[in-house]
């Protein structure tokens, strides 16, 4: 059962594999009260093999941050990613914090980070006491602008104060520009980590997101396209940087037979039961991004051509997941707002969730300084994500599908029949 949804009967919420039998079962055929059932955003996906490797861990013994499981899990996602180095973590969030300690963050410094993501991409940066400088996203991919961000590195070499790293989010299922971005930051010295929690299985010309810079981290929590339940990957190309950052995820142990620390150390490691999972996960990624693709291309294709409302771009530097679809709404031509949409989706059991609202507006961030802001602030004005787990059955994109058609109908027919306000409306009454 999908996290924090007590009383949904599992046999529905569970959505496992969409073999044809499941595909056409809606909540009609299967007489459940539609109060009963809930289309989520994104629930986790079992391949049907994690039970086994989970039995195997246990049955070895091996019920620690650490095992077998824990290596096969680093070398099989470093070989996926094309990384010559990988370290399993407790969550994502870690692996920002461990890679931001690794670029040498400290106290007083400062961090360039996409402002359109989510919290936990910025939260670490504060945990250094480091302040984060919030960039805002261009059109074509959603991620950061490599131009303002060019800017912004230009006018901090001038002032003499470059900052000690940037942080660049992939965000749902999407590379950002990393040719642009790697070359600027290349051209200060600044060192990239790359937050590709939300991007695992996407390409930028060929390779994965998350390869380009010093480091990159991807996330495995229960929403992601494939999960641990929890935890998160760190990654890079410098032996060296992952050797430390093990050591400092491990308490930060010196090596010897006593218990030694000279440096300050965290609890950072993944469970060898969790690795398990992950293994088995990771084996039907492939599949798992075919399938997000094919939810996008259905309401591409029973949405697109619904007036003002449009899909997230794909940028022609690579494959887009399409983790979640997302797609933004005008008002004036849809006739319903990206909450008002939002609202009738949640009243008809369907979870869709505005898009990420920018951290340059976040209250916890308000101190903070920002370069750009409005393409960002506008998409969370407007953009929603729409169901997009990988087991929605045709029944399910269906549902949704016809849910966001009836709305517009609706608002089209209050619309059309609307009262005239005025006596110029009156002669200029619709047909
Ligand atoms: C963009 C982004 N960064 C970081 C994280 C943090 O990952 P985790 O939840 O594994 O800590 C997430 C997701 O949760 C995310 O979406």
């Amino acid at each position: 059962m999908p996290p924090g949804r007590a009383g949904v009967p599992a046999v529905i919420t569970a959505r496992g594999e969409p073999d044809p039998a499941r595909a056409i079962r809606t909540w009609k055929e299967q007489s459940v009260s539609p109060e009963d059932i809930r289309i989520f955003l994104s629930p986790p996906h079992m391949s049907g093999r994690e039970a086994a490797l989970v039995s195997e861990a246990f049955a070895s013994n091996w019920i620690a941050p650490l095992g077998p499981f824990v290596s096969r899990f680093e070398r099989d996602f470093a070989e996926k990613v094309g990384a010559k180095h990988a370290l399993a973590l407790s969550s994502g969030t870690a692996a920002l914090h461990l890679a931001l300690i690794e670029a040498g963050v400290r106290q007083g410094d400062e961090v360039l980070v996409s402002t359109f993501t989510f919290a936990a991409t910025v939260n670490p940066i504060v945990y250094l006491g480091a302040r984060p400088v919030f960039i805002d996203s261009e059109p074509v991919s959603w991620n950061m602008d490599p131009d303002l961000l060019a800017e912004a590195l230009e006018q901090r070499a001038r002032a003499g104060r470059l900052p000690r790293a940037v942080v660049v989010v992939h965000l749902y299922g999407q590379s950002a520009d990393m040719d642009a971005i790697i070359r600027v930051c290349d051209a200060h010295g600044v060192p990239v980590i790359e937050d590709a929690a939300e991007a695992l299985g996407a390409t930028f010309r060929g390779r994965a997101p998350g390869t380009f810079g010093a480091s990159g981290v991807y996330s495995f929590n229960g929403n992601k396209i494939i999960t641990t339940s929890g935890g998160g990957m760190l990654v890079s190309d410098n032996g060296d940087l992952i050797h430390h950052a093990r050591k400092i995820a491990t308490q930060a142990r010196d090596a010897g037979p006593h218990y030694q620390h000279s440096e300050i150390g965290y609890n950072y490691r993944l469970s060898n039961l969790l690795a398990a999972a992950g293994v088995a996960q990771l084996e039907v990624l492939n599949e798992r991004v075919g399938m997000r693709r094919r939810n996008f291309a259905y309401y591409e294709n029973a949405l697109g051509a619904l007036p003002g409302l449009s899909f997230m771009p794909e940028a022609p530097w690579g494959l887009h997941t399409r983790w979640l679809t997302c797609i933004t709404l005008d008002p004036a031509e849809f006739g319903v707002d990206r909450e008002g949409l939002r609202l009738e989706l949640e009243a008809s059991g369907i979870e869709a969730r505005p898009l990420w609202k920018p951290m340059h507006l976040q209250p916890v961030f308000a101190e903070y300084e920002s370069v750009g802001g409005d393409f960002a602030a506008g998409l969370f004005e407007r953009g929603l994500c729409l169901p997009s787990g990988s087991s929605l059955s045709e029944g399910d994109l269906d549902e949704v599908a016809s849910c966001i058609r009836a709305v517009f109908r609706r608002a089209a027919r209050r619309r059309t029949f609307a009262l005239p306000r005025t006596a110029a409306d009156l002669t200029h009454r619709p047909a």
